[in-house]
């Protein structure tokens, strides 16, 4: 079982127009509406993989309400804790003519005190010890900092394994705690270690020491770098390069896809190349389809067979 820790979803909306210009009226050409935020993208993708998924979600008025039955309806199961106000909202919008993506994320309301423990008592009554939890994204607006540490304290004392992809202080004081695997992309990496990070060579410099701020032998850094591909420092310290040469036009969401991929594969007890291949698949099948997170789980097969993962 993978528990997918949502703890600030986002109905994100996706609109396609055929050149972007500011203060112009558009009328999109395509449209897309999924249950986001990067929780919930991963339990998403890990579902349409095949793994059994909960995702444990904090969720607010008609919004929230969209957001869970849109789960329901694509047989993600959840465990849901309410709070007042509506869960917020964000907007893509893909410029086809410079295939440009703008963004726009709301912060969302502030939670009260109360939501969060009870978000983190709602995951441990899901987890499973030698399962895993995976956590993503933004806390929400009144949780505190050392929120998702704590969570992964206590996942690991019962036994689960956790994969982080966040960032910022929450990132920082979150490796304290040890998680299992730490996945960041390029710019997520720079902001930690204040490096350059953008170069092959420094983003795998970049995954081996967020392993060993992540506690060394027995945990996994990783640095995705968007169409370039991924580094990865392992548990046993051996450094990885995945690449696939395949570049898709819908990018966003494709780390989340990426690490549903990889956790997919390794609940299932695959070895590292063997999931490295699998998230590589289903970043890219992620980057095939309009919507964050949105993919064909066939399409992500046939994409990590072409995969080229090596040791360095
Ligand atoms: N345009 C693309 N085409 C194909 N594969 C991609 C593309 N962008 C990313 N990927 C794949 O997905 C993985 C993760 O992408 P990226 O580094 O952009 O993650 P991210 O910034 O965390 O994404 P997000 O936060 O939007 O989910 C990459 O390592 C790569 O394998
Ligand atoms: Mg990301």
């Amino acid at each position: 079982m993978i528990v997918c820790l949502a703890a600030n979803p986002s109905v994100d909306r996706l609109f396609e127009v055929e050149r972007l210009v500011k203060g112009d009226i558009h009328r999109p050409s395509g449209f897309v509406q999924v249950a986001g935020g990067k929780g919930l993208n991963v339990a998403r993708a890990a579902r349409s993989l095949g793994a059994d998924v909960c995702a444990v979600a904090l969720l607010r008025g008609h919004t929230g309400r969209w957001l869970q039955e849109s789960l329901a309806a694509e047989g993600v199961d959840g465990e849901f804790v309410w709070t007042h106000g509506e869960s917020r909202s964000s907007l893509s919008v893909a410029d086809r003519e410079t295939a440009g993506l703008t963004e726009f994320y709301e912060h969302g309301a502030v939670a009260p005190d109360s939501a969060w423990v009870e978000l983190t008592h709602a995951a441990a009554t899901r987890w499973q010890r030698d399962g895993w939890l995976t956590i993503s994204g933004s806390l929400p607006r009144g949780a505190p900092d050392e929120g998702y540490r704590d969570l992964i304290e206590e996942a690991r004392r019962g036994g689960v394994r956790v994969a982080l992809d966040s960032e910022g202080e929450r990132l920082r004081l979150a490796l304290t705690a040890e998680p299992d695997i730490v996945k960041v992309n390029v710019a997520e990496a720079g902001e930690l270690l204040g490096v350059p990070t953008a170069r092959r060579d420094d983003s795998l410099a970049a995954a081996s020491k967020i392993r060993d701020m992540a506690g060394g032998e027995g945990h996994a850094g990783i640095v995705t770098r968007g169409a370039e591909g991924v580094m990865l420092a392992a548990p046993d310290g051996t450094l990885y390069e995945g690449v696939l040469y395949v570049r898709g036009r819908y990018p966003v969401g494709s780390g989340d896809a990426f690490l549903a991929g990889l956790i997919t594969a390794l609940e299932r007890g695959s070895d590292w190349e063997d999931a490295l291949r699998v998230a590589l698949g289903a970043g890219a099948a992620n980057a095939e389809l309009a919507g964050a997170a949105r993919i064909d789980p066939s399409d992500a097969a046939a994409l990590a067979r072409q995969a080229d993962v090596h040791l360095l």
